[in-house]
């Protein structure tokens, strides 16, 4: 249960890392989100560059050299964009884990699209991403006027799939990019106090 204090919400709540950076923090149940850092470098590398994560992304794994990535990384973090947010997720003994990103830079400023990876394989499949999407659902809840979260999974990404259907997200249509077919899986706001309760719905239902 968190110990935050009543009226305050979770993400006003700043720490001090080990190199003594001021860092935001959203707490979940076995997650803590916070603010990307230098120090997350040499992990990202080595997930950047796995041909299983990046076959995951229907993306290429990464050829280019550490000190390049690390030159662009630097960069990216010391101008970061504004309409994307990264965030690590580190477990709650401080071990960094993954990353999560959402942005709410599309058309529809009502809607943020949702990305995560686990990337060390140690910590998947045990239900730390549950923690992560259902952590950072209630932060962008906490934006009065976002109605809808979604994200774009492969087809058969089975185990992703199934992640995201223990946090409320439904299927809600689907996108072939690249050769590749992505299902689209969306999460709505009014959902959410049902979803806890436990009943699957298919989307059409609801968009009446
Ligand atoms: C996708 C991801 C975020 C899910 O996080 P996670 O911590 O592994 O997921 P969870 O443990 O919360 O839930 C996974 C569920 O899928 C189940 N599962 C795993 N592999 C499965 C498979 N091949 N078939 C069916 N179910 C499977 C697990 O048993 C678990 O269900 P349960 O809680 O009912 O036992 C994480 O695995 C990940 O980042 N994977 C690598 C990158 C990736 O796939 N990225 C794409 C994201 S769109």
């Amino acid at each position: 249960m968190s110990d935050y204090p009543k009226g305050r919400s979770r993400t006003d709540r700043v720490a001090e890392d080990a190199l003594g950076e001021r860092v935001q923090r959203i707490e979940g149940g076995r997650v803590v989100l916070r603010e990307k850092r230098v120090a997350d470098a040499e992990h990202d590398y080595a997930w950047r560059c796995d041909p299983d994560l990046a076959r995951l992304d229907a993306a290429q794994p990464l050829r280019a050299p550490f000190a390049t990535f690390l030159r662009r990384y630097e960069e990216d973090l010391q101008y970061p964009c504004r309409e994307w947010h990264r965030l690590g997720i580190d477990t709650r003994e401080g071990r960094h884990i993954g990353n999560c990103v959402y942005h709410n830079g599309g058309g529809n400023a009502n809607e943020v699209e949702l990305g995560i990876m686990i990337g060390d394989p140690q910590y998947r499949n045990k239900g730390y991403g549950a923690d992560v999407i259902t952590t950072i659902a209630g932060h962008i809840f906490e934006e009065p006027n976002t109605d809808r979260i979604y994200l774009h999974t492969l087809d058969w990404n089975v185990r992703a799939q199934k992640c995201f259907r223990k946090c409320g997200f439904v299927p809600c249509g689907e996108i072939v990019r690249g050769g590749h077919t992505f299902i689209i899986m969306e999460l709505r706001r009014r959902w959410r106090r049902e979803c806890r309760a436990g009943p699957v719905r298919s989307s059409g239902q609801e968009k009446a």
